[in-house]
């Protein structure tokens, strides 16, 4: 049996469209579209990959997106000084810093940075301010993936208040907020790590399974129950002949697409999973459209959020 595959694609489009007539609604009212300023450092290939796409998906939707784009030199102020830029302007709704940083700006500048958004333009939702937000239940602004997997999960018809949820991965843009998601919907939740004993025993334990760990195929069959739903945040390049041959069977079309090009995209579940799962989000196709989608419907939130208030 295969799995049920959830179309991300799919989702990303419906969350689009219903967003489409809420922009023109807001630009006839206030006589300017939602605005997203987006801030890029560095030369990072798959940064600027996720930034392309971020700003086409914006100005699809109807933005007005700004990218400011700036070398890895900038220093620490730099950066700051246009945050501050974005926070004082009227018509930017949305700031988003695409993470991660350069390396040289040391190891608390995403933080000190992040810290500086305005919580109430931080589409990311990852400003203290919104993360606690979240565990009281009170968000507006949410990280983007998880809040783009309940929506894949509901919109799929998949029930989460009373399931067993397992996330592998404890990251701040995924995994925390992914559990505190799950919990507010009434789902049993799992957070597991790199020290968690037994993980493949937790995680077969779960209705559904959230991979957010950045190892290409480290999910095999034995993580996961029969019919559960596993989803795959994971998105490596595997560039390594011997791993592409471990991952993918003779014949198969990602060893034929490795063989074209030299590299293959792969999330964190092993394909053999597919036969196992009741359903399963491919990569690339599944949770990586809804990501950006969710990062619309927060600019759009966002500025809604402004327009209406005092
Ligand atoms: N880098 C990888 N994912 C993300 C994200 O969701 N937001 C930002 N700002 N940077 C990222």
């Amino acid at each position: 049996m295969s799995a049920r595959v959830l179309d991300g694609n799919v989702v990303a489009n419906q969350i689009r469209e219903e967003i489409r007539p809420r922009v023109e609604a807001y630009r006839a009212r206030h006589g300017r579209p939602p605005g997203l300023g987006i801030v890029l450092v560095g030369d990072d290939p798959a940064s600027h990959v996720y930034v392309r796409n971020k700003v086409k998906s914006g100005m699809d939707v109807g933005f007005a997106v700004d990218l400011h784009q700036m070398p890895a030199s900038s220093s620490l102020d730099e950066v700051l000084a246009v945050v501050d830029r974005l926070n004082r302007s009227e018509t930017h709704d949305g700031i988003l810093v695409q993470s991660p940083l350069p390396p040289a700006l040391g190891d608390e500048a995403e933080r000190v940075v992040f810290d500086a958004i305005d919580p109430a333009k931080d589409v990311d939702g990852f400003s203290p301010v919104n993360v606690g937000r979240l565990v009281q239940k009170r968000a507006v602004l949410m990280a983007c993936t998880p809040a783009g997997i309940v929506e894949l999960l509901d919109r799929s018809g998949i029930a989460i208040a009373g399931q067993r949820a397992v996330i592998i991965g404890r990251s701040d843009i995924v995994g925390k907020p992914m559990a505190m998601m799950l919990l507010h919907r009434d789902a049993t939740v799992t957070l597991c790590h790199s020290k968690t004993r037994d993980l493949a025993g937790v995680a077969a334990s779960a209705d559904i399974l959230v991979a957010a760990i950045g190892r290409a195929g480290f999910v095999t069959t034995d993580f996961v129950k029969p019919g559960a739903t596993v989803v795959d945040v994971g998105m490596n390049r595997v560039d390594d002949p011997a791993v592409a041959a471990r991952l993918f069977s003779p014949g198969s079309a990602k060893l034929e697409q490795f063989a074209r090009k030299g590299s293959v995209l792969v999330g964190d579940v092993h394909p053999s999973v597919a036969e196992v799962a009741g359903a399963l989000t491919p990569v690339p196709g599944g949770v990586g459209p809804l990501t950006i989608a969710l990062l619309m419907k927060n600019t759009l939130r966002a500025a809604e959020a402004r327009a209406g208030r005092p």
